[in-house]
């Protein structure tokens, strides 16, 4: 999309955000272009998904406010991220690939979060749907200054940093789904993709893509297995800026602790909110299946599987147990 008609997109989103009627020419004005503009925009929009009413006489309008991302509210709460670290996009194609796109300019900690994606990609090359001003949909850049091995579990440790963050807003049943899924009451709230870019021998680039669903609309289509989002678990508004700004403090504090010291002062942590610990599941990795009890993890971030009495660590795959039947989106 070229960056004028972003900007127009951006501006129009921002004015209608109120949730009140804005007339056409009144919209046209404020912008600098005609009402035919307008409508054409205004179409763009709803083909993202953006719910816009438009009323004969009166103009157009969202179906609700919308409480959009601020970088300037972001900050008011974090303790670690500065300005020139956190690009706020409003459509983008996918956050992990603004990070790899811009790599050797970012810092390390550096945040791209957005309000919606047209290509959010999900684990082993499936789609994230990403609906407009519905959920958090953000990735950091991370250097480790080791090779591939120094970040050998991050996965889990942002699971848990997202844990964390619920908890801050008052929730506290979410279970981890090793390696990298959140689920509540056996539905995927939140789902982790941790990309890697470095060359032998020297820096590793970890590129931390996490989405969390925060109030999908209830129409959305697309997700192929159960989801649920914060919004249907409380009446209490949850503002996404604040949950950001949790998220980025948990995300600084904890990737400081695991670069010094890796999973080992988190497997505790993880063992209590670990979905299927003692429990039967199924693992799954390529053609290979196997049948055994979750032990856990070990501090490298392998799965524990025992099998007839003896338990071995798995690196790779997806599991799945009684209560869940369904592997990942
Ligand atoms: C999964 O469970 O399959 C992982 C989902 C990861 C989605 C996030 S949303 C922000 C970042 N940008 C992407 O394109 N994907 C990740």
């Amino acid at each position: 999309m070229k960056k004028a008609v972003e900007q127009t997109r951006t501006s129009l989103i921002q004015i209608l955000a109120n949730g009140e009627f804005h007339s056409g020419q009144v919209l046209g004005e404020r912008l600098g272009i005609s009402r035919a503009a307008i409508a054409n925009h205004i179409k763009a929009l709803q083909s993202l998904g953006i719910e816009v009413f438009s009323v004969r006489g009166r103009g157009y309008k969202l179906d609700k406010p919308l409480n959009m991302l601020s970088a300037d509210k972001i900050l008011e709460n974090t303790k670690f991220t500065q300005r020139n670290q956190l690009h706020i996009a409003n459509i983008i194609a996918s956050t992990n690939d603004y990070i790899k796109d811009h790599l050797s300019n970012l810092s390390s900690g550096f945040c791209c979060i957005a309000e919606a994606q047209t290509k959010g990609r999900g684990r082993r090359g499936r789609t994230w749907v990403s609906p407009y001003g519905a959920n958090i949909y953000l990735s950091m850049n991370w250097k480790f200054s080791g090779g591939y091995q120094s970040i050998a579990g991050l996965s889990l440790l942002i699971g848990l940093s997202i844990n964390r963050t619920l908890n801050d807003i008052g929730i506290n049943s979410a279970k981890l789904k090793w390696p990298n899924d959140v689920y509540i009451n056996s539905k995927k709230l939140a789902g982790i993709l941790v990309e890697v870019e470095g060359q032998v021998g020297g820096d590793t680039h970890a590129i931390i893509g996490l989405g969390l669903n925060v109030s999908m609309p209830t129409d959305t289509k697309g997700i192929d297995q159960p989801f649920i989002d914060l919004q249907s678990l409380s009446s209490t508004h949850f503002d996404r800026n604040e949950i950001v700004a949790y998220l980025l403090n948990h995300l600084n504090e904890m990737l400081v602790e695991f670069e010094r010291c890796g999973l080992t002062p988190f497997l505790d942590e993880y063992k209590a909110s670990d979905l299927f610990c003692d429990k039967p599941v199924r693992l799954i990795s390529g053609t290979n299946e196997v049948l055994g009890i979750s032990r856990g993890i070990n501090e490298t971030g392998a799965l524990l599987v025992e099998i007839d009495g003896v338990i071995s660590a798995h690196y790779g795959g997806e599991i799945s147990g009684n209560e869940i039947s369904v592997r990942t989106q």
